[in-house]
């Protein structure tokens, strides 16, 4: 696809939004194309696990792209904002885990796309925020929502509403990004962390992964009741059987995902 790599191994697909020349910037092609990259990796089932990072030692992304967005009408800034919450949506809900590997900055669209995915990963040149007030705009594509959710309300105002950018030892403190990795190894460590998942039972990452993600829509009776129901599923698949029965009989498991 136009602007994006994907390379596989192992069960994890790796993807990179290679635009460079506009910090991987986030233009209505680019969004469209990942949406697409995130519905087909959700339907193969060779992918396990996905890891996603920007080409280039610089950025990851740089945001939405300003240029595309100063033109726009209100009912198209509506529509250009729907278009991006739905990608990143379809990403978050994929239901494979999803590692973003921020190679630098992640500003706006950026940083919202990285807190639409599941664990995240980060350079020491890393430069995260949400400038989009510097810019008379608000975050558009689900930073509102997510930000609060992973870091608290204050401390996502305090960012939101200063269009502030942190770094990655901040960003790490207050617990957006999980880990803080060289630029040269960040791909490959991300990568290394997904293989790890991509070769454990891929139903249990799923539902895992799905009662994990509803916890901040559901209240904990019904968080609960989905928990149970899913752990019951659980022991309806093969890979139940072949994990237990490999501890039983101390060897490792050779998981098929069903
Ligand atoms: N949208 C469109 N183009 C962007 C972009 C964005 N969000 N971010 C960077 N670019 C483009 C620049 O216009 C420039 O293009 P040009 O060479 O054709 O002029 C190119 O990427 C390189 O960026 P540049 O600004 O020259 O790099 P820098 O190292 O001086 O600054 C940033 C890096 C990230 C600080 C700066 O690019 C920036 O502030 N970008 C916008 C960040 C933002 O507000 N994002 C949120 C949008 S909602």
């Amino acid at each position: 696809m136009g602007h994006l790599l994907t390379e596989d191994a192992d069960g994890v697909r790796r993807i990179t939004i290679n635009r460079p020349d506009k910090l991987n910037a986030l233009n209505s092609a680019v969004v469209a194309e990942l949406e697409a990259a995130f519905v087909a990796a959700a339907g193969d089932p060779a992918v396990r696990a996905i890891v996603l990072t920007g080409s280039g030692e610089k950025a990851f992304v740089a945001g939405a792209d300003i240029a595309e967005m100063s033109g726009l009408s209100p009912l198209e800034g509506a529509e250009f904002g729907r278009r991006g919450q739905r990608a990143f949506d379809r990403i978050e809900n994929c239901g494979k885990p999803v590692i973003a590997a921020i190679n630098g900055f992640a500003l706006g669209g950026g940083c919202e796309l990285a807190l639409a995915c599941h664990i995240r990963f980060a350079s020491p040149n890393a430069k995260i925020g949400e400038p989009e007030v510097t810019l008379g705009l608000i975050p558009g594509w689900g930073g509102s929502q997510r930000f609060p959710r992973i870091v608290g309300q204050g401390r996502a105002l305090e960012w939101i509403l200063s269009g502030g950018m942190m770094d990655a030892a901040e960003a790490h403190r207050i617990g957006l990004v999980n880990r803080v990795v060289e630029q040269p190894k960040l791909v490959e460590e991300a990568t290394a962390f997904a293989k790890k998942i991509a070769s454990l039972a891929p139903v249990a990452v799923r539902f895992a992964l799905e009662c994990v993600l509803a916890s901040s829509a559901m209240g904990i009776d019904d968080g609960q009741r989905l928990e149970a129901t899913k752990f019951g599923l659980a022991f309806s698949t093969d890979d139940m059987k072949e994990g237990t029965k490999a501890f039983v009989e101390k060897r490792k498991p050779a998981y098929r995902g069903r």
